[in-house]
């Protein structure tokens, strides 16, 4: 998929926090499916560099990828790593709401707040208010999603950083 060199480095940093956030979730007898974490988060940006130049929604593309190559359950985490398809229809959170989260504690490769990251998702792509009304919904979601993640593990959400240097 040719990725640029910054994608692939910020794609194994989020997946080192969602490994973390999974391995928590584990000590806390909370049993997600790592494997499928670690791909999704792997992958979750895998046409964005195509994308670059299409104009295509990466999420949805890099879901048609994997679900070609025969691996929905991946496409799935894929297609919802800038929103989920629905929010909290589960008590506990998912690998695909992992990855998501993870992914909006990410900016290049530097963790950050959760609104560090989203103010820069704002500047750079609430490009038109109906981008930026989207993007305000999806960092509410985010929030809460934190709190979801962040009750149910040891440690608080400053810790990430310090944790996977
Ligand atoms: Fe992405």
């Amino acid at each position: 998929m040719e990725m640029m060199s910054h994608i692939k480095a910020h794609s194994l940093r989020v997946c080192q926090v969602a490994e973390l956030l999974t391995d928590l979730m584990a000590k806390a007898h909370i049993l997600l499916n790592r494997d499928l974490v670690y791909a999704g988060s792997l992958l979750h940006d895998i046409t964005k560099t195509r994308s670059l130049k299409t104009g295509e929604f990466h999420a949805a593309t890099g879901d048609e990828l994997l679900c070609e190559m025969g691996f929905p359950q991946v496409g799935a985490i894929i297609r919802q790593h800038v929103a989920l398809d629905e929010y909290f229809v589960s008590a506990i959170p998912d690998e695909a709401e992992i990855v998501n989260y993870a992914d909006k504690r990410v900016l290049n490769t530097d963790i950050v707040s959760l609104s560090q990251r989203m103010d820069y998702i704002l500047e750079r792509y609430g490009t038109n208010p109906e981008y930026r009304q989207r993007l305000r919904r999806i960092g509410k979601y985010a929030e809460k999603t934190e709190k979801r993640i962040f009750g149910l593990i040891d440690i608080n959400p400053e810790q990430v950083g310090h944790i996977c240097q």
